[in-house]
């Protein structure tokens, strides 16, 4: 299956009561190839209308971020966890995250990034599968089978509350020097002082 048969095949999902208040799925948009990929919540007001994860606020501030890490819109996928607007951009219910996250799950079998970066506590704890809170995991990576899970804050919890606005910029500088460690080759085994 590819990204544009898995698109078509949840079009016109019907699976729970979201399909009722949406416009339209919000499938995820960028690089089907991307090595990261960034994965927030639900689609908002604007994300409903245009078919497009985080084109509001949160995502003019998500556009800044990554320039400021040297990424761009198109080297990245950005999909959500849950594909269809809530009403009233209320919190997805666990039957709804039930239904859609089979669908996150095969985006991310389909794109193979090397690191999945969760906005917010909602999309870490759907991938980390643990009830753990976001400020204790925050700008870290977490192996998880062959990618890693790196969570940072969500830009939107950053635009409600200003103090969080520092410390999401923390989490962007280190997803860069974590991806820049990445990059570092390893050095050929003779130069690693191995034998003394
Ligand atoms: N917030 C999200 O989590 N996802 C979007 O697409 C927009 C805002």
């Amino acid at each position: 299956m590819t990204l544009q048969e898995l698109h078509d095949s949840i079009k016109d999902c019907q699976r729970c009561r979201l399909a009722s208040g949406r416009t339209q799925v919000v499938f995820g948009t960028g690089n089907p190839h991307a090595k990261i990929m960034f994965v927030g919540e639900a689609p908002g007001f604007y994300e409903d209308k245009q078919g497009i994860p985080f084109v509001g606020a949160a995502g003019k501030l998500l556009n800044e971020l990554l320039e400021g890490a040297g990424l761009s819109r198109d080297d990245v996928y950005i999909a959500n966890v849950i594909k269809c607007r809530p009403p009233d951009n209320r919190d997805p219910m666990t039957d709804e995250v039930e239904t859609c996250k089979p669908f996150l799950l095969q985006q991310i079998e389909l794109i193979k990034p090397k690191v999945v970066c969760t906005l917010g506590n909602f999309a870490m704890q759907t991938l980390l599968g643990k009830k753990v809170g976001i400020m204790k995991v925050r700008g870290q990576s977490f192996q998880v089978k062959d990618f890693f899970v790196f969570p940072m804050l969500h830009p939107a919890a950053a635009l409600h509350q200003g103090n969080l606005n520092e410390p999401l910029r923390e989490d962007f500088r280190k997803l860069k020097a974590f991806l820049d460690r990445q990059q570092e080759p390893v050095p050929p085994v003779e130069q690693m002082n191995l034998f003394g």
